[in-house]
């Protein structure tokens, strides 16, 4: 069963930590007991300034908004004369547009109501929400071939109403997405990614501040084969990141977030990391840091021109 409720806040989690919580759980029901972005570490200032929180009403209280999902910030530039996208560089501290996970803004078949939606970016700390800034949803494009089910094609991008503040760019900015000049490193196993989100951390419960947990991309053919071992089939336009043995994950709450790439040290290689970039979007797991079975994302590359010809379409409109 794909996990990709984004709920699970305020369970309660009788499991300690000695025994790994899928040593004693059939599969199954490892979405709901798991309590394992788990294991990770605090995103540093500037580190996470493109990283939002999606709003919206809860099953347990419709009249408040509650973080349900993450988002990143990006920065689609439009070049009216020739109609197209020309870059989506990292330029954009006033961002209008946020990628995420379809299935964030998707409610039983029905894309959600724009007007019920908010997205607060700038802050790193939920708690103090009132040091970042909310923007409210203008328009949700979700990906037409999106199936809830199977979980294919998770990707959605919303235009926001203009940010009321101005915030550095170490607080907010966009996130540069790859182009396909970036084919020769993007997409090879063990390229160490990092993974961001205020989800389910091992604790069992979602994470105020903005927690970040490295992971290595994993080899296509062998995730599928391990999907497949567990009854799951892997979509195209996706990436697994994880470690065989498990625990470094993201969970519940993450989904929408940025699986980004950014170096640790001068690029190997050219292009490569020379910016933070979006490598994909959480979208689903089985349970939450399951050995032999890793966290898929969707492909920012693989998405990149539907992507185009969403704000292309929204710009000809205007
Ligand atoms: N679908 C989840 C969400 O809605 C994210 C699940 C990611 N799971 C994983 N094992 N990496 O928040």
């Amino acid at each position: 069963m794909k996990t990709h409720t984004a709920v699970a806040l305020g369970l309660t989690f009788a499991l300690l930590q000695a025994v790994p919580a899928s040593a004693q759980q059939p599969r199954a029901d490892l979405a709901r007991t798991e309590p394992r972005i788990l294991y990770g570490t605090a995103v540093l200032a500037g580190q996470g300034a493109w990283a939002a929180s999606l709003r919206a009403p809860t099953l347990a209280d419709p009249k408040t908004l509650a973080h349900v999902c993450g988002g990143s910030f990006v920065d689609p530039r439009y070049d009216a004369t020739k109609r197209r996208v020309v870059s989506w560089s990292a330029s954009q501290p006033r961002p209008q547009w946020l990628l995420t996970a379809a299935h964030c803004v998707v409610e039983n078949g029905m894309k959600m109501k724009e007007a019920d939606l908010r997205v607060v970016g700038g802050t790193l700390d939920l708690t103090s929400a009132q040091n970042g800034d909310e923007q409210e949803v203008e328009q949700i494009f979700v990906h037409p071939d999106f199936n809830a089910d199977t979980m294919h094609n998770d990707v959605a991008l919303l235009r926001l109403r203009p940010p009321t503040k101005d915030l550095d760019d170490t607080r907010r900015i966009s996130i540069r997405l790859p182009t396909n000049a970036d084919s020769h490193w993007i997409g090879k196993p063990y390229l160490a990614l990092r993974v961001q989100g205020w989800g389910r951390t091992e604790s069992g419960f979602q994470s105020a501040r903005l927690l970040e947990v490295l992971i290595p991309q994993v080899d296509r053919q062998a995730c599928r084969a391990a999907f497949e071992a567990a009854g799951e089939k892997l979509s195209e336009g996706t990436i697994c990141a994880g470690f065989t043995s498990g625990d470094f994950d993201s969970c519940q709450g993450d989904s929408g977030g940025p699986l980004i790439y950014r170096s640790q040290s001068p690029s190997p290689s050219p292009g490569m990391g020379a910016e933070p970039t979006l490598i994909g979007v959480v979208s689903w797991g089985i349970g939450c840091g399951s050995a032999n079975l890793y966290g898929v994302y969707t492909s920012t590359m693989a998405y990149r021109r539907w992507a185009e010809t969403q704000v292309v379409a929204y710009y000809n409109k205007k």
